[in-house]
């Protein structure tokens, strides 16, 4: 069996879908793979087993819908989001409803992970499992929970690997590496980022990864003089540095959703010699931009202004007109939702039954905002 996602794969997955999904709900993503313009996202919940279960019925239905991308963090859930994709994703393919090559599994590290809940004293945990085992530092944490060292990133790799039961995490993000900014100036930022991407480069020659990124959370919204802004080409430039043009640097995640488009409208990127926004710089620099919290954590879920549902046609819910804003922004590869109800996965992947909308539909949301 394929140990990782391959454009073989992803092509079947939508070539076994083509009689109710249309080719459109499918991209161009990294390494040739094709992906789903609707992904699934573990973040939200508490960590316990009805929260499990209810994620794991949710990615099996997302999956039998026309998903193939599924999004995870190892903090999330205390590791727990990690470990119901594992099992889910290895019952499907034990059961022969799904193969390895066609699912498209990411993850990111960063955060200090907790181990299956959440422990009265956190500092203490941190201390024991990550300071004392010689794995990190007091000098190579910020906010006393971030870190991008590279033998605590090596750690990480590994315990998702076998959380997610899967010998290649196909996109592995470092998770919100802009938190750095926050406590230690740009030129030590960059020598740190230079650390984590030769740690991601030598973990995709070994088949660990199979290419990497960075996932955001403020870092590619912000305007170029802001503490914590990220300048795409400089993030690229030392993947360059690392490994050449052919480097592995080809994804990036940032919120995307009807009430954070900066993606699209916000000039704060160089692209060449001017400056663009993060999904003109992306391209440019061949690298996909996948969108986070479509429904800015479900508050784009209902009660959504008329002009959405003028512009985001033949859709039902305001769900589904918010996640149809995402999936059709220029530029972005996937949506990402999170979904832990069945009947919500069910609801947001109808959307992949339709093209996405029109670009004169897609910008009359900005001239309605302007008029
Ligand atoms: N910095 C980062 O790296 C970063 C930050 C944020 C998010 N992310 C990624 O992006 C994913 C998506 O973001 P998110 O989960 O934070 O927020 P989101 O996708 O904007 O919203 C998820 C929330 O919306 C609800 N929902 C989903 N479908 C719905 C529907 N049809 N009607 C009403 N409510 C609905 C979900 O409920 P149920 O769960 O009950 O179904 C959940 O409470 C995350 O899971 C994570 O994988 C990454």
């Amino acid at each position: 069996m394929d140990e990782a996602a391959t454009r073989d794969g992803t092509r079947r997955f939508r070539d076994r879908l083509a009689g109710t999904i249309p080719p459109e709900h499918f991209r161009a993503g990294p390494n040739g793979l094709l992906l789903s313009s609707i992904g699934i996202g573990t973040y939200l919940g508490s960590p316990d087993d009805a929260t499990d279960a209810a994620y794991g019925q949710a990615l099996v239905a997302a999956v039998a819908l026309g998903t193939n991308v599924v999004d995870s963090a190892i903090n999330y859930r205390a590791q727990r989001s990690e470990r119901v994709i594992g099992m889910a994703l290895a019952a499907l393919i034990a059961e022969g409803e799904l193969q390895r090559d066609e699912v498209v599994i990411c993850t990111k590290g960063g955060y200090l992970p907790f181990d299956g809940d959440y422990p009265a004293d956190a500092g203490r945990y941190f201390q024991d499992t990550y300071v004392r085992s010689g794995l990190l530092t007091p000098a190579d944490l910020v906010a006393g929970s971030h870190s991008l060292a590279p033998r605590y990133l090596l750690d990480q790799i590994e315990r998702s690997r076998r959380n997610l039961r899967v010998a290649t995490v196909d996109v592995y993000y470092l998770h919100n590496p802009e938190t750095q900014l926050t406590a230690v100036d740009r030129t030590t930022f960059h020598t740190r980022m230079t650390g984590a991407i030769r740690v991601l480069e030598r973990a995709v020659d070994q088949g660990k990864i199979a290419c990497y990124g960075v996932a955001t959370w403020n870092g590619f919204r912000v305007g170029a003089g802001e503490r914590e802004y990220l300048a795409l080409a400089d993030l690229v430039e030392l993947a360059e540095r690392e490994a050449g043009k052919s480097h592995h640097f080809r994804v990036v995640q940032l919120p995307c959703n009807l009430a954070m488009p900066e993606a699209f409208t916000l000039r704060n990127q160089r692209v060449g010699d001017h400056f663009g926004s993060l999904v003109e710089a992306a391209d440019e620099l061949g690298v996909k931009v996948v969108a986070s919290a479509a429904l800015l954590q479900g508050q784009l879920a209902g009660q959504m202004p008329e002009i959405l549902a003028q512009a985001m046609v033949g859709l039902d819910t305001d769900a589904q007109r918010s996640i149809q804003f995402v999936r059709s922004t220029p530029g972005i590869t996937t949506a990402l939702v999170g979904m832990r109800r069945r009947a919500h996965a069910e609801e947001n992947l109808a959307v992949a039954r339709r093209p996405p909308a029109s670009h004169d539909d897609f910008l009359r949301l900005f001239t309605a905002r302007e008029g």
